[in-house]
């Protein structure tokens, strides 16, 4: 157990590293929005979890890296302290890309002093919730650095694009659910976030739900078809959201020369018709479904139907291939987040972790939805079947897709 547990924490450790590789010392400070963070601060912040919530509580005499870090580097936690402003982190060069490398080694030594003796229960539950932040924050380095690059009109690839073939998608087929008793929420005794808890029974109505995302072409006659200039297929909040941008299209596309393309981490690609359309907020999700007249998931639909018909896929990233591809199997996860209707929110009797992380999950159960699924930016073994994502309806820097949902 102990065994497994200090591989896991130099693998989750190393691949963080590894992610930042290709990026030079100013692309891990640049800041493009006040949603995304710095690589640097990434990379620090994940090293200051592990010391607050374990080192300095579990490690006899453990002294603090520096002091400035509690300050620099809490992300939310109230209880610990407070924060320097998040949308000002793209301000700061200091500490150097150097110092928080050699902050993230000193924080890998103690922590595998810590984990080669006897620890206790809560050690070990922490350093796995650490490990799981950490490849949350790793899907988050993409994503942020997308959205960077993305501003610079060189369109500078994260790294080379490899050859890939182009698959056609399958046909669309509708999946039934019965309507029944399920059980939802986490089952069996692996990690999980608090969120995922307590299992649960749920009652779900008939319903069908797609054996595959929306592609980039479906999604190309939503477009076409004046989706983002018709009122009546959207919420008002979602109109309003609407009509304040300037671009009537997914958040990376461009049009040049009478020819679609995708910026993605590979740079500026021609769009792949039969790829998952990606980078969706929940606003153009849902007009979207209206305008096919279907609507999305509940997300105890969406689970129900993972669990009877879905199979894991493989993570893209370790292939080399960052954008989603479709794949010939019925896939409920691995591509981009699924937009769902249901609102995050706790389940029946809803505990938060216990002490500092018990602000992890909890205190964003306000104003925010439900993706389910998994991302081609999300490390493989954290991806579930009771994951549950959530962002606000506005947000669509992440690989964020649809998939669509009618009643039986
Ligand atoms: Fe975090």
């Amino acid at each position: 157990m102990q065994i497994n547990l200090i591989e896991q924490y130099q693998q989750v450790r190393n691949q963080s590293i590894q992610l930042s590789a290709p990026l030079s010392s100013a692309d891990m400070c640049i800041q493009s929005m006040a949603d995304a963070s710095p690589t640097r601060w990434h990379l620090a912040h994940t090293s200051w979890f592990f010391e607050t919530v374990i080192l300095k509580n579990h490690l006899t005499e453990y002294t603090p890296v520096n002091s400035d870090y509690n300050y620099l580097f809490n992300s939310y936690y109230n209880g610990i302290g407070n924060q320097f402003p998040r949308a000002q982190r793209g301000t700061q060069t200091r500490p150097s890309i150097e110092e928080i490398m050699d902050y993230r080694k000193t924080i890998d030594q103690q922590m595998l002093k810590l984990l080669d003796g006897e620890f206790s229960d809560q050690v070990n539950f922490l350093t796995q919730l650490g490990l799981h932040h950490e490849q949350q924050h790793q899907e988050l380095m993409l994503t942020d650095i997308k959205h960077a690059f993305s501003l610079n009109p060189t369109y500078p690839q994260y790294q080379p694009s490899t050859e890939q073939t182009q698959q056609q998608a399958e046909r669309l087929s509708w999946l039934s659910v019965d309507e029944s008793v399920y059980q939802i929420g986490h089952m069996g005794s692996t990690f999980c976030y608090d969120n995922e808890l307590p299992m649960h029974n749920a009652y779900v109505y008939p319903c069908k739900i797609a054996s595959r995302l929306i592609t980039n072409q479906e999604y190309q006659a939503f477009v076409h078809d004046k989706g983002y200039h018709t009122a009546t297929l959207w919420l008002s909040d979602g109109w309003d959201w609407c009509r304040n941008i300037s671009k009537h299209h997914p958040l990376y596309w461009l049009r040049k020369d009478d020819q679609w393309f995708e910026f993605t981490l590979n740079g500026l690609q021609p769009l792949q018709p039969h790829q998952p359309v990606t980078h969706i907020n929940y606003y153009e999700a849902e007009a979207f479904a209206r305008w096919a007249g279907k609507r999305l998931p509940t997300e105890y639909e969406w689970e129900v139907a993972a669990r009877q018909y879905g199979a894991q896929t493989g993570n893209f990233v370790n292939s080399g291939k960052l954008h989603p591809q479709i794949s010939a199997d019925t896939q409920f996860l691995g591509d981009c987040w699924e937009w769902t209707s249901s609102s995050y929110s706790a389940y029946p009797g809803y505990k938060p972790f216990a002490g500092a992380v018990g602000e992890y999950n909890g205190k964003f159960m306000c104003n925010q939805y439900v993706l389910r699924g998994g991302s081609c930016a999300t490390p493989e073994d954290h991806i579930r079947f009771s994951y549950r994502n959530f962002f606000y309806p506005h947000q669509r820097w992440q690989f964020t897709g649809i998939r669509l949902a009618e009643d039986d």
